[in-house]
């Protein structure tokens, strides 16, 4: 069982990667799931431009790969930013180029920004729950604080961050049981 945690910035200078990093050393103290770090800036995926139900489509090789690693993970963490009131560009056009890979998986969100990324969170919600067949889990961090105050570059807290372990905690916890029952009940193939 293979959970995904996607890095969902790519700029110059970013910090979302400490907040996925931080994600990573929780969920590797885990030993019921496998977890893997997906981060966007690695996968060559040009802006949408074609549908992505076209059979014979386009595809850069980075996002043929970046498809694959969808298909193949179970459940998903996405690490998301706010930009503007809602979600990274970059996020949404990955998102965009999809066609399946999400169907009947779950998706837990971690958000940040200078009011913890609850639009970009909301909004990221709503469109996981759109036509990609996915569906974004109640458990959430929003997190609380600035992020280069409070994590370095390797995702260590640098302060006391109980209140963001916390939530980080009860992710790992639903998120893992969402994709345990559902990879179970996909293996018993109920109908
Ligand atoms: C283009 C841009 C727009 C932003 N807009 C918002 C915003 O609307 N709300 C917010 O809380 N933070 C906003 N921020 C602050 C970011 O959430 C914060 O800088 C965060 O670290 C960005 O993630 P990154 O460093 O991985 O790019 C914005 C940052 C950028 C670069």
């Amino acid at each position: 069982m293979t959970i995904a945690v996607i890095v969902g910035t790519t700029r110059q200078g970013r910090v979302t990667p400490r907040l996925a990093k931080w994600v990573m050393q929780a969920a590797q103290n885990r030993s019921d799931a496998q977890f893997k770090l997906l981060d966007l800036k690695d996968y060559d995926i040009p802006l949408l431009n074609e549908a992505p139900w076209e059979a014979n489509r386009q595809l850069t090789q980075g996002t043929r790969q970046w498809l694959g690693e969808l298909q193949e993970a179970d459940g998903i963490i996405i690490v998301t930013a706010e930009y503007n009131h809602t979600i990274p560009a970059v996020l949404k056009n990955a998102f965009d180029h999809t066609h399946g890979e999400l169907i009947r998986k779950p998706v837990a969100i971690v958000s940040h920004g200078v009011n913890s990324g609850v639009r970009a969170n909301e909004h990221l919600r709503q469109m996981l729950n759109s036509n990609m067949g996915s569906f974004a889990i109640s458990a959430t961090v929003t997190y609380f604080g600035k992020v280069t105050d409070s994590l370095d570059e390797q995702g260590n807290s640098s302060i006391d961050n109980q209140l963001n372990d916390d939530k980080l905690q009860n992710v790992l916890n639903d998120i893992i049981w969402y994709t345990k029952a559902l990879t179970s009940a996909k293996q018993q193939d109920i109908s």
